[in-house]
C-alpha cells in the first residue's frame, strides 16, 4: 500500500520557503534558509528513531535516561543540490553517515544518468534518508531510490523541499515502500521540467551558477 506523502506543515518552514522562492534571495541567504528548513525537516523525519535506556551520573544522582539506540541514519545526498539539505541534516544528526549519488539530467529528454555513487560500507545496518530539494519529474528520485534499495537499507525516507504532483506519482508508482516528506506540493511541471511556481534551479541558486 502506498504511504501518504507527509507535507511538513509548520509556520517556520512555510515562511522560510517563501523567502527561498523569491528570485531576489541571493545564494548566501538561499543556502542558509535551505539549511534551516532542513533542520526542521530532520527533526520531523527522525521522530521515530529508536531509544534505549542508559544510566548517566548527573551532578546530583544516577538516572536512567533515554538515548538513541543503534546506528544513526545514513543521509544520501543527490548531487549537487542535495548538498544544500545535507548540511542542515548533519547539524541535527552529527553522527549520521553520508552517501552521495551523482545524477545528471539531459535537458532535452529529461532522462537521468549516474556519474557517481559512494555509500558507507555499513549502510545496510542503517535507515537511509535521501535528500534532494526538488522532486520534479521523479526520474532522479526513482533512480536514487533504486540504487539505495540495492544496498539493502532498512527504512527509506525521501526528503525534498518542493514536490510536483507528477514526481510524487512517478515515485509512488515505482516504489510504494518509500516515505516521501516535503515542505510543499506545488502546482505542476512546466515544459522544461521545472516545478511551478517552484524556486528555479535549486543547484544554480545554491551555488550562484547559471
Ligand atoms: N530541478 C530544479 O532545480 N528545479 C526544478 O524546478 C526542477 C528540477
Amino acid at each position: 500500500m502506498t504511504i501518504p506523502v507527509n507535507v511538513i506543515d509548520h509556520p517556520l518552514i512555510k515562511h522560510k520557503l517563501s523567502l527561498v522562492r523569491s528570485r531576489s534571495t541571493a545564494p548566501d541567504s538561499f543556502r542558509r534558509l535551505i539549511r534551516e528548513i532542513s533542520w526542521l525537516m530532520a527533526y520531523e523525519l527522525t521522530r521515530d528513531l529508536p531509544l534505549e535506556q542508559v544510566t548517566v551520573d548527573t551532578p546530583v544522582a544516577s538516572a536512567a535516561v533515554p538515548m538513541l539506540s543503534g546506528k544513526a541514519p545514513c543521509i544520501v545526498s543527490v548531487l549537487r543540490a542535495g548538498n544544500g539539505m545535507l548540511d542542515g541534516f548533519l547539524e541535527v544528526l552529527p553522527s549520521a553517515a553520508v552517501g552521495h549519488i551523482g545524477l545528471v539530467r539531459d535537458p532535452s529528454t529529461l532522462a537521468v544518468s549516474e556519474y557517481y555513487f559512494k555509500m558507507p560500507a555499513d549502510i545496510a545496518e542503517r535507515r537511509a534518508i535521501i535528500v534532494d530539494p526538488m522532486l520534479a519529474t521523479g526520474h532522479s528520485a526513482v533512480a536514487a531510490v533504486r540504487r539505495v534499495l540495492e544496498c539493502s537499507v532498512g527504512k527509506l525516507q525521501y526528503a525534498c523541499l518542493l514536490a510536483a504532483p507528477e514526481g510524487i506519482a512517478a515515485l509512488q508508482a515505482a516504489y510504494t515502500e518509500v516515505e516521501i516528506h516535503t515542505a510543499s506540493i506545488d502546482d505542476r511541471l512546466n515544459e522544461y521540467g521545472y516545478i511551478v511556481p517552484g524556486l528555479g534551479d535549486a543547484g544554480d541558486r545554491l551555488f550562484g551558477t547559471t
